[in-house]
């Protein structure tokens, strides 16, 4: 039977994105990308406040913050932050480098889980994350955790960036990926985390069509 709520967490760039996406338009469902979400929480942030900033100045931003979704005809998904068109604003360094921060206060998560799961309760969903399988959506038909070993995630992620025209460093994005994954794990609430009964997909050695097929496999069978 087809599995209408599909949960997908795992580390940065094991790919999570980039399939959910692909996934989500060969099975006729919304794709909601959650990280999304908490970027466009920071991108608030930096625009009120200079970094470093403290809970305290978050909680205030995040008081009446409206975040809403939209897709645009070739399914991307668009975020709008106060109904701003954040989606490519949400990308920059500044804002990777502020978003773990930001996503570890419970205050900012509640909020962010409780528009999350309002987006999945009509079902036909395939959401990306961190939390979704553990937290978000615990009793989603279909959960995967997506990795691969950290040296293929920052080779990826470099390659993503050199075909966007930055010069980078790909020590550079490795020690900032396994940063990221490190406050992400750690964190009290709702850290990254395999959920006890998610499948376990290493991506490592496969190509993007590969765990495409495979996610497919798993969500029909
Ligand atoms: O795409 P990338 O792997 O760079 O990250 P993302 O999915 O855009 O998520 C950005 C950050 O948001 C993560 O590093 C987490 O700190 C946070 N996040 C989270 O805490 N919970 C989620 N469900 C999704 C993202
Ligand atoms: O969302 P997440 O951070 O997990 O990863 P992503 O942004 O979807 O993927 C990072 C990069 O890896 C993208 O440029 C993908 O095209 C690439 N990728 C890959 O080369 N091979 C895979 N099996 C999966 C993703």
């Amino acid at each position: 039977m087809k599995k209408s709520v599909i949960a997908i967490d795992g580390p940065a760039g094991a790919g999570k994105s980039t399939i959910a996406k692909m996934a989500a338009k060969k099975l006729n469902y919304i794709y909601i990308d959650t990280g999304a979400m908490y970027r466009g929480v920071a991108w608030l942030v930096l625009q009120k406040y200079q970094v470093p900033v403290n809970t305290a100045q978050v909680l205030s931003v995040i008081e009446d913050i409206n975040i809403r979704l939209a897709y645009d005809d070739n399914g991307n998904m668009l975020i709008f932050v106060n109904e701003q068109d954040v989606s490519t604003a949400i990308r920059t360094p500044e804002v990777t480098a502020l978003v773990s921060q930001v996503a570890a206060i419970s205050e900012v998560r509640q909020k962010m889980v409780e528009l999350q799961r309002k987006m999945a309760q009509d079902g036909s969903v395939l959401m990306d994350g961190r939390d979704i399988g553990t937290c978000v959506l615990p009793n989603a038909d279909l959960k995967i955790y997506l990795t691969a070993s950290a040296d293929e995630r920052a080779n990826r992620r470099a390659k993503e960036m050199r075909e966007k025209g930055y010069d980078v460093d790909v020590e550079e994005i490795k020690k900032d990926i396994i940063a990221r994954d490190e406050a992400d794990m750690q964190r009290e609430v709702s850290p990254l985390k395999k959920a006890d009964d998610a499948i376990l997909l290493d991506t490592t050695k496969m190509t993007i069509d590969e765990v495409l097929q495979e996610i497919i496999r798993l969500a029909n069978a």
